[in-house]
């Protein structure tokens, strides 16, 4: 297995250091090989090269069988010019890989329901969705531009733009997905409003036709948001463009009780399979050992699955994780009254003790 890593910015080098730990521990069981190289992006990037996505990075990455990725910004890189900020990379090297869906899984561990911002009324049903965020489209690629007006002020504006062709090859994803879930399909928009919404509509729509088993249902953007708090068991699969899934998926994370439990896969056509937590670089917390590493390791999870099928592995990372949550262990994002603070190198420790 050729791993490309991207230690990125704050908590990241330290919670791919706990997601490689937990692979490392399942290759020996399973007996496997691991090679691993270290790439630059984001913050770091710009300090050692002066831009925050180099073409030896992208190289690297796209000769490997996946990427696993930690996280990307801060605050000294805040004032650059857009294009140079950390951010931009990591946009670049998605679509440089081109991975066009972004799939997060929000599932709430049983053992962290008191964790979650909802009352445990509202999670009586459990939690189980899949967001499947477009990732390569959108306004965060489309044009963008500010212009100076004559009384010095400014107009900008971002272009939320998308091709059918972009629409459809995300839509046969989910509903795939879909089929191998309870056949029920969300597509969330904003088609009252936006014309690249009614876009989506149409073609999901059309796409639908061939999919009779799956339930397709709309949402407006604004109304998810509400119905994912009042009641976010009605949802099983959400497909959604790139900001709409960018939002909506930091809420979900709170329902499962931190931003620290979400995970994620990039995949495209291609073979190469990107996987990063949701979260940030958090520096506030960065090198104090506190980040909570789930959201990587159950990346790597993810990763074993999707690029690797390597289903029983997948399994028995999560079933570790499971075990750890069981004994009481927690990271303080997590962590209640009556469980076991612990920092993000322990918690490594204590899944990787499960395997
Ligand atoms: C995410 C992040 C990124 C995004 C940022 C850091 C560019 O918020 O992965 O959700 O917007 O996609
Ligand atoms: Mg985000």
């Amino acid at each position: 297995m050729k791993l490309a890593v991207i230690p990125g910015d704050g908590i990241g080098p330290e919670v791919v250091k706990q997601g490689l730990k937990v692979l490392n521990a399942v290759a020996k069981k399973y007996k496997f090989e691991v090679e691993t190289q270290d790439v630059l992006m984001g913050g770091i990037a710009i300090d050692k090269t002066g831009v925050p996505l180099q073409d030896e990075t992208v190289k690297i990455c796209k000769e490997s069988d996946a990427v696993l990725l930690g996280a990307v910004g801060g605050e000294k890189w805040d004032k650059l010019p857009g294009n140079l900020r950390p951010e931009a990379g990591l946009l670049g090297i998605r679509k440089a890989l081109g991975v066009y869906a972004n799939l997060r899984p929000a599932v709430v561990f049983p053992q962290l329901k008191s964790a979650s911002m909802l009352k445990e009324e509202a999670l009586k049903d459990g939690l189980d969705i899949m967001i499947i965020r477009e990732l390569t489209g959108g306004a965060y690629f489309g044009e963008k531009k500010r212009v100076q007006l004559e009384d010095g002020t400014y107009k900008a504006w971002d272009t939320m733009i998308y091709s059918t062709a972009e629409i459809e090859r995300i839509t046969h994803m989910a509903f795939g997905i879909a089929k191998k879930r309870i056949n029920k399909l969300t597509l969330v928009d904003k088609a009252n409003v936006l014309e690249s919404s009614r876009l989506w509509r149409e073609v999901v729509t059309d796409i639908a036709k061939q999919y009779p088993e799956v339930e397709l249902n709309y949402m407006y953007v604004d109304n998810t948001s509400m119905q994912l708090i009042r009641n976010p068991s009605q949802f099983n699969v959400i497909l959604t463009e790139n900001t709409f899934g960018d939002i909506i998926s930091d809420e979900a994370s709170m329902i499962t009780g931190s931003l620290g439990m979400l995970p994620s896969a990039s995949l495209g056509d291609g073979n190469v399979g990107l996987y990063e937590p949701i979260h940030g670089s958090a520096p506030d917390i960065a090198g104090q050992d506190k980040a909570n590493p789930i959201a990587t390791i159950m990346s790597v999870a993810m990763m074993l699955r999707y690029s690797f099928n390597m289903l029983d592995a997948a399994d028995d990372i999560e079933k570790a994780i499971n075990k750890v949550l069981d004994k009481g262990y927690r990271t303080g994002d997590i962590a209640i009254e009556g469980t076991k603070v612990v920092g993000c190198e322990a918690m490594g420790d204590l899944i990787v003790g499960e395997i």
